[in-house]
């Protein structure tokens, strides 16, 4: 059976802020999208107004936030309260010299605070650089260094992760915990930079198959494109409960945890700690949070806990979304059956700023598909050539350009920049994928060696360049291993230096080695000893896809064993 034969599962009646998504796909301009936003009407842009401080000029200053939520502890703001933490964090960050276009890092846990430091940075017209919470120290200083950071945010435990004197162009470090200590001082000064267009508002770093993670550069314009998603995609309505699992270090949890809710004022839900399937429902039915977003594997998870959901009341949950690696079909049968909600697939990456492709509420799901291209946007399968393919065959998955979401740079690497540009006219993924002749597209694999391990992009280079640094090592060689739970897992494949021999002490002091350096899901979950690698015969470079096929093939035959 081909994932086109299985059972639709057809819209829940409902209104929804997209009613008639093939009328509005035929009619829309971005030219005329953003209805609502303020600098639609004076002009003057700035995310961080848009995202908070609007909201107050609006009236809304009493409407809560944000819920914060870490074991016991429950801390909740108000709009007017956000804005007040982002004006007062700003004129700190003023006071250390921050100007517009300086990098501002925030190296925070799923906290309130690194929120607000994010769009503290944002207010003031510097570009926030977030960096996910498990970095080690050389994954700080390699992203810190690429772009220059000048100002630190973190907190006094974080801190001994950052390799400060590395860093030479870093010359401030804030903790969050003085800067919450300092009373709020009501000066009436407006701190919001009036922004361009073009002007840099955000940096993530994210992987591909060659070289070190690269700094994805995102302009002020994305402000219509995250809103509009937000609205249409994520369905956001004013008495909404909104929690997106993802930590701002990704551009999940920050385009979709914080920027798209907020600018369509939602009350968000920030929830610390690490995953449990108990913790998790109990937030759900405490809260009452009726819009989740969240990935494949934790789904996963959850199902494999069984029948812990019938323990807790999820009744309020109306609209599911996943993204960042294959929905498999199970996954939406079974929350389909179990809470009589849907999930929703949606596809983008971090370079393309907001959703490309999307399952709306309002229209029918054919799982195994990630959706249909979000109004505004044009996908293309194409061939090598750059022609697009009949409906149904596999190729390229392109988008056509431009449209507002998309990156604005990478950081000091214009080559790079331009390799995503190949063929004129379209920006290209690097994924492989089909589309139906109802425009739905399904994704088939990644078309280079990048590793998706539980929705997260890892490049195989960073992993081996570390690996490489241990003294045992003379060669490695990294691909995702297929994985039931995690979509993939890193596994290494090593070959020795004379005088190692291999031993479960010294692999798992490899593995150690990378995750102290790096960060724990960079490093491998399985390594494998072996006398040679293989590479291509003229310039010598490790075949990852051989190993790959390799891996495969062997799993094969343990299976049917
Ligand atoms: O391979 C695709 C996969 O994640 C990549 C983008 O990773 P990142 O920039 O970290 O952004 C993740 C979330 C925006 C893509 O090139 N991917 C993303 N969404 C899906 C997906 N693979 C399958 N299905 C999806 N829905």
């Amino acid at each position: 059976m081909t994932l086109n034969q299985l059972k639709i599962i057809e819209p829940v009646a409902g209104d929804y802020n997209l009613p008639d998504y093939s009328e509005v796909r035929k009619n829309f301009k971005w030219e005329d999208a953003g209805e609502g936003l303020s600098f639609k009407e004076t002009g003057l842009l700035n995310m961080a107004h848009e995202a908070i401080d609007r909201h107050v000029e609006d009236g809304y200053g009493q409407k809560t936030a944000l819920h914060y939520v870490n074991g016991d502890e429950r801390i909740s703001y108000t709009f007017k309260e956000v804005k007040e933490k982002t004006d007062h964090y700003a004129r700190i960050l003023k006071e250390n010299g921050i100007e517009k276009g300086d990098r501002v890092f925030i190296f925070l846990p799923k906290t309130p605070e690194c929120y607000i430091a994010i769009l503290s940075a944002i207010k003031i017209g510097a570009i926030a650089g977030p960096l996910f919470e498990a970095f080690m120290e050389d994954a700080v200083r390699d992203r810190m260094n690429d772009c220059g950071a000048k100002l630190l945010i973190t907190d006094k435990e974080m801190v001994k992760r950052v390799p400060e004197a590395d860093i030479p162009t870093l010359e401030t470090v804030l903790f969050a915990e003085d800067i919450e200590a300092e009373p709020f001082i009501d000066d009436g000064k407006a701190y919001t930079e009036w922004m361009d267009d073009e002007d840099g508002m955000l940096i993530h770093y994210t992987s591909g198959s060659t070289g070190k993670p690269k700094g994805v550069l995102h302009a002020h314009r994305v402000v219509t494109h995250q809103y509009e998603s937000g609205k249409w995609v994520l369905d956001i309505k004013d008495d909404d409960v909104y929690w997106c699992t993802s930590h701002p270090g990704w551009v999940t949890g920050s385009v979709y945890g914080l920027f798209a809710p907020w600018l369509n004022r939602a009350t968000v839900v920030i929830q610390g700690g690490r995953f449990k399937a108990e913790h998790w429902y109990k937030l759900i039915a405490e809260l009452g949070v009726t819009i989740w977003y969240s990935a494949p594997t934790a789904f996963r998870m959850l199902l494999s806990q069984g029948d812990v959901l019938k323990d807790y009341d999820l009744s309020s949950l109306r609209h599911i979304l996943s993204v960042g690696e294959p929905l498999n079909p199970e996954v939406i049968y079974w929350a389909w059956d179990e809470l009589g909600v849907r999930i929703h697939d949606t596809w983008w990456m971090t370079e393309t700023g907001a959703h490309l492709v999307v399952n709306l509420p309002g229209e029918k799901i054919k799982p195994g598909s990630m959706g249909r291209p979000f109004p505004g946007v044009e996908v293309g399968i194409l061939d090598e050539a750059g022609a697009v393919v009949p409906r149904g065959t596999v190729g390229q998955l392109a988008v056509k350009t431009p449209w507002p979401g998309l990156m604005k740079e990478i950081w000091g690497n214009k080559d790079k920049f331009d390799s995503y540009f190949k063929y004129e006219g379209w920006y290209v993924s690097g994924d492989l994928a089909y589309q139906d002749e109802e425009d739905y597209v399904f994704f088939q694999s990644r078309d280079d060696d990048m590793i998706n391990s539980s929705g997260e992009r890892i490049g195989p280079f960073e992993v081996e360049s570390k690996l490489i640094e241990h003294p045992a090592i003379q060669e490695a060689g990294v691909i995702g291993k297929p994985h039931e739970v995690r979509g993939e897992i890193v596994k290494a494949f090593i070959v020795l230096r004379e005088g190692y021999a291999a031993s479960p002490e010294l692999l798992e002091e490899i593995r150690v080695f990378v995750r102290n350096n790096l960060a724990a899901h960079l490093a491998p979950k399985e390594i494998e000893v072996m006398d040679e690698l293989p590479k291509t015969t003229i310039s010598g470079k490790i075949l990852r896809r051989e190993l790959k096929r390799m891996e495969i093939e062997k799993s094969a035959v343990d299976q049917n064993a």
